[in-house]
């Protein structure tokens, strides 16, 4: 979490941190600070509370710097201050950091600086850095200019246990900065005559689309014009820029009131570029990049599906597709689990880990882990050289585009989207039953068109928001896959209005939750999957019976009769139904978390990016 920010060239850095922070917001957004070099030295501002706080910062127009660095910060150690917002300084005020990431073992370096005569002004695992630096640069008289500045910053690294991107100046080097990466994000977009920093791309696309992507331990001395790049041994060592084809417009509102309602709308196109030139009713599916034959796919034992949040959602959907049209075993995971319960893996194992952003810090330890016990891992992001991407054996991606709302909303129907093709794509391969995937691939190009049908419905969820934004408890239910549509559309609620809600298989209820159910409760019915329509209406029934009040989403024929409200969605084949039927539960938790007047796109506690264990 956090996001970080950083310039160097020739225009005024102030302005164009404090910019590029904003649209980092996502990341983090309980506390913000730079740090610009002056003609007098470092200078630092910073404050609690959201972004554009810092613009009322006495002085703050008065910095002249053309070199500097900038945080927006999600409070792990101590809480949202000033004191513990960075950037941070050392002692002697001779650094300025500022760090994404986690320091493990920060109590301990702190001790040992301590020892050292060092003292402490923050709560922050951030503060050992600036003063791990000043440290070694202090207690270095081999070494002089570009390469005592860089010994110090990799021996403070070489010490530290963690996560961290970090961004460094020195006020010995009035037209540098430093830079290096470990399990954070950090890309370096390059300009003419300047260079700019940050943890994703979008912060800083409408400068440049042409990015160097790092990796672990390549620390980076950055002046104007150039960046000069070093192993972690200090080996100099060549780099190239990736070009990248987003435009800067896609991370603008472009006209709409929040990131979440246009990104809502987005989906169409989403799912349009996502499916791509993969397939046509004819022709067979590909993947670039993917070569799995027969003898692999027949040889697995299982494959599992890790991930996050919304994206371990879209792995549910994925789980039902591949096991049905592959018949190979398959387990999804919640990532933050998956390494801590010593899973089955081996070399007949099949690991896919789903993260939007790529960066998730839970999906990459296990992917790691998968690795080391021998699987093949095959990583899918929306985001092209993320890290997830670079770790995993293969990569295959969604194209939906910037997702700047911390709610997950066109990345996971474009996720559902490419696992639904990727389990066709190994059907194919293994020769299973082609007359039905013909039909299915049909099927699939017809969801953009049923998507925007889907949008058509918010008029009556919005009027449904206003019957319940005040509720206190909501319930989701659904069976087989619809129970994951379910658990989609619970998140989404939670996450943005701050309703409980407790999605649950509909034939579940009955052994436990039921006791919740009273007059007025409301209750969300998901009636897609044809084969289980009769089992779960009996479960809505049961609700109904104890006072429900119910909002039903379906493609199914249903005595509308029985139910409050009921969104009639178009029907399609019950794999790919939860793209479709998500869309209205997205809509119903955004229109409740605008009629209760919450900032939609950051919900308290959250971050988009959660880079953090
Ligand atoms: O970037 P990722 O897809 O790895 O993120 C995973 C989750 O943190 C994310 O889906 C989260 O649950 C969303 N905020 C849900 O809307």
């Amino acid at each position: 979490m956090c996001g970080i920010v950083g310039y160097i060239g020739k225009q005024k850095a102030s302005p164009i941190l404090i910019n590029g922070l904003m649209r980092l917001e996502y990341r983090g957004y309980d506390s913000a600070g730079i740090s610009t070099i002056e003609a007098d030295g470092l200078s630092i501002m910073k404050d609690k509370g959201r972004v554009k706080n810092l613009y009322n910062l006495e002085g703050i127009n008065d910095l002249k710097g053309t070199i500097g660095i900038a945080h927006t910060r999600w409070a792990t150690h101590g809480k949202p201050s000033k004191e513990n917002a960075h950037p941070h300084q050392d002692n002697s005020k001779s650094f300025s950091v500022v760090h994404n990431g986690i320091i493990e073992n920060y109590n301990e370096l702190k001790k040992f600086l301590i020892d050292n005569g060092y003292k402490f002004y923050s709560e922050t695992d951030t503060e050992i850095v600036p003063n791990l630096i000043h440290y070694y640069y202090t207690n270095n008289n081999n070494e002089s200019g570009k390469m005592k500045f860089l010994t110090a910053v990799k021996k403070a690294c070489s010490d530290l246990k963690g996560s961290f991107a970090l961004e460094i100046i020195c006020k010995d080097f009035p037209d540098n900065m430093v830079v290096v990466r470990k399990d954070s994000p950090l890309v370096i977009g390059k300009g003419i005559d300047e260079n700019y920093i940050s943890s994703d791309i979008p912060a800083i696309l409408s400068f440049t689309r042409n990015f160097y992507l790092l990796n672990d331990f390549e620390y980076v001395f950055l002046s104007r014009d150039s960046a000069e790049f070093y192993d972690k041994d200090l080996n100099k060592i060549d780099k190239e820029t990736k070009s990248i084809e987003w435009d800067a417009t896609s991370s603008e509102k472009n006209g709409y009131d929040d990131f979440m309602l246009k990104e809502i709308h987005e989906q169409p196109t989403a799912i349009r570029e996502t499916i791509g030139a993969k397939f046509n009713e004819n022709s067979k599916c590909e993947f670039d990049g993917l070569d799995f034959s027969k003898d692999y796919l027949s040889s697995l034992n299982r494959i599992y599906i890790v991930a996050c949040g919304t994206a371990m959602h879209a792995g549910l959907v994925g789980k039902n597709v591949i096991e049905k049209l592959c018949r190979i075993p398959t387990e999804v995971d919640i990532a933050s689990e998956f390494r801590y319960r010593d899973p089955l893996i081996d070399d007949k194992t099949l690991c896919i880990f789903i993260s939007q952003s790529g960066e998730t810090a839970d999906t990459i330890a296990a992917l790691k882990l998968s690795k080391e016990k021998g699987a093949k891992t095959l990583a899918i992001s929306n985001v092209i050289g993320s890290s997830i991407t670079r770790e995993a054996d293969y990569s295959i991606y969604t194209h939906a585009g910037p997702e700047i709302a911390v709610a997950s909303t066109k990345a996971y129907t474009s996720q559902v989207v490419l696992l639904v093709i990727l389990a066709i794509y190994f059907a194919e391969i293994l020769e299973s039953d082609s007359e039905n995937l013909v039909k299915l691939k049909k099927e699939i190009l017809e969801l953009p068109k049923q998507v925007e049908q889907c949008l058509q419905l918010k008029d009556k969820i919005k009027e449904f928001a206003k019957r319940i934004y005040q509720e206190k408890d909501v319930f989701f239910i659904g069976r087989g896959v619809d129970e994951a549509i379910a658990k989609e559309g619970c998140l989404k609620l939670k996450e943005i209005s701050y309703i409980h809600s407790e999605s649950y298989a509909a034939g579940e209820l009955k052994h436990g939750a039921i006791a919740l159910i009273e007059k007025g409760v409301t209750v969300v019915g998901v009636i897609t999957e044809p084969t289980l329509v009769e089992k779960t209406i009996s479960n809505i029934q049961e609700v109904i019976t104890r006072g429900a009040k119910t909002l039903i989403v379906t493609n199914q024929k249903v005595d509308k009769s029985m139910f409050d409200t009921v969104l009639e969605i178009p029907e399609t084949n019950p794999f790919i139904s939860p793209v479709i039927a998500t869309v209205p539960l997205q809509l119903l938790a955004y229109y409740i978390s605008k009629e209760k007047g919450l900032d939609v796109d950051k919900p308290r506690n959250l971050a988009k990016s959660v880079t953090v264990e």
